[in-house]
Order: C-alpha cells, then sequence, then structure tokens
C-alpha cells in the first residue's frame, strides 16, 4: 500500500474571514509556482466554520487541489444544540475532512473519549473523513509511557466505527503543541507505529492504508524528519500553518 503524503494546517483560531481568502489564493499560487505535485503530496486547510464558505467559494471557482475541513463538528445530525455545527453542514460545503478531538477540544472543552467517539460515527455518517487527535500530555508520558495514552485514545474514538473506517490519524503529543518543542522523529515514529499496530489489530487493511500524521510544533526545519519515518505518513500543523512561505516550504519538504 502507498499512501499519499499529507500536509494539514489547522488555523485555528487566526485568521480572520477577509485574511482566509486571500490566504487560501496566495497559498494555491505559492504552491502552483513552485510546481508542487498536489496528486504527491496532498495539502488541506481547516479553516474557523464561519470562513469554510469562502474558501470552498474560491476553491471551487478556481479548481484548486486544496482539501478542507472543520476544526470540529456535533456528534448529533439536527435538533435543538444552540451554536452546534453538524457533519450535514460540513458535507453541504463540500469538505472533505474534520478535525475530531483535538487536544484544545479536549482539555477546554471537556471532550471526553465518548464524545470523541460519537463525534467519529457522526463525521462517518456525513461523508467526511475525520482526522482523529490523539496525544499524551507531559504527565501521561511521565507515568504510562509513549504510546499507551494515544493508542487507548484511538481506541475508544473507533469504538462505533466499524473495522474498516476511513480515517486520518493524527499523533500531537500535547507537550509539543505550540510550545516549540517538537517530539523527535524517532519518537513520533515510535508512537506512529504503535498507533498503526492498533489499526491493523482491528483490520490488516485498516492499518496498511491509514495515513498516520504527526502534530506539535511541526516548522520547515524538522517536516523532513518526520517524514522519513515509516509511519509517519505527514503533518498536522498549528502555528507554521499560518505563514505561507513556512507552510509551502513543509508541503514541499522533499
Ligand atoms: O493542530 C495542530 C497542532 O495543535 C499543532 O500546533 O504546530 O502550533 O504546535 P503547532
Amino acid at each position: 500500500t502507498t499512501r499519499t503524503p499529507f500536509i494539514a494546517g489547522n488555523w485555528k483560531m487566526n485568521l480572520d474571514h477577509l485574511q482566509s481568502i486571500a490566504f487560501v489564493q496566495k497559498l494555491a499560487w505559492t504552491l502552483k509556482d513552485a510546481n508542487h505535485d498536489f496528486g504527491a503530496v496532498e495539502v488541506a486547510v481547516f479553516p474557523p466554520f464561519t470562513d469554510l464558505r469562502s474558501v470552498q467559494t474560491l476553491i471551487s471557482a478556481d479548481k484548486l487541489e486544496l482539501g478542507y475541513g472543520g476544526q470540529d463538528l456535533s456528534a448529533h445530525d439536527s435538533g435543538a444544540y444552540t451554536g452546534e455545527i453538524s457533519g450535514a453542514f460540513l458535507s453541504a460545503l463540500e469538505c472533505g475532512y474534520v478535525l475530531i478531538g483535538h487536544s484544545e477540544r479536549r482539555t477546554m472543552h471537556a471532550e471526553t473519549d465518548e464524545v470523541v467517539a460519537a463525534k467519529v460515527t457522526a463525521a462517518l455518517r456525513h461523508g467526511l473523513v475525520p482526522v482523529i487527535c490523539v496525544g499524551e500530555t507531559a504527565e501521561d508520558l511521565e507515568q504510562h509511557g509513549p504510546s499507551a495514552v494515544p493508542v487507548a485514545q484511538l481506541r475508544a474514538a473507533l469504538e462505533n466505527a466499524g473495522a474498516n473506517p476511513d480515517i486520518v490519524v493524527a499523533y500531537e503529543p500535547v507537550w509539543a503543541i505550540g510550545s516549540g518543542q517538537a517530539a523527535t522523529a524517532e519518537q513520533a515514529q515510535q508512537v506512529a507505529a504503535a498507533l498503526r499496530a492498533e489499526l491493523a489489530e482491528r483490520d490488516a487493511e485498516l492499518g496498511a492504508r491509514t495515513r498516520i500524521l504527526y502534530g506539535g510544533s511541526v516548522k520547515a526545519g524538522n517536516i523532513a524528519g518526520f517524514m522519513a519515518q515509516p509511519d509517519v505518513d505527514g503533518a498536522l500543523v498549528g502555528g507554521a500553518s499560518l505563514d505561507i512561505p513556512e507552510f509551502s516550504s513543509i508541503v514541499r519538504y522533499q
């Protein structure tokens, strides 16, 4: 199985509406100018909900080969859930992906493993590929070693997802997010291998084809080391995805 490398930019609650449009356009032009082969390395952006419509409009008008998706979704399909955004809304905007269980959602919005699992099935119901985020805190690492917590989170997230769902996994050690202190390529590989083994135990094909990303202080200067690892298939980039030259260099890591 060959897995197409995947570089994703999570904008979080940065970039306002007007900036997003110009940003996506500039990013696409920069990559085109550099003759980026979008088939060889897939690129996706995760703007705030309010920017998804304009990103969709731009991408479809200019036939840009950029993927995009929401940073979260509701576990419910519709109803009296003030402020929530369902998977149906995201697929109506032609999102391909949705981030689920980012550590900022887990810690600041009290998303439990059960909530994450319900969101994963909601995404799958609506034809969205969930990018399932897992990762250990510094304390977890000290107490349980490198892989135990991320593997348990992945298992829980897939509780009701069937044997062979179409997913992407993002391993993001909490201590590496926004800290400037990335995991080493070897650390990322060790956990990615454990996550892949967990997927393979569920279904051999799932293990072989699922893309596993590393996230946490990824920059142009350290991306190549991660991409050289056999079980790391891409990156989920936060801060460095807000800088076009930097993000373009990450996309063009080869
Ligand atoms: O979703 C992205 C991660 O939280 C990584 O963020 O690249 O700013 O460390 P960062």
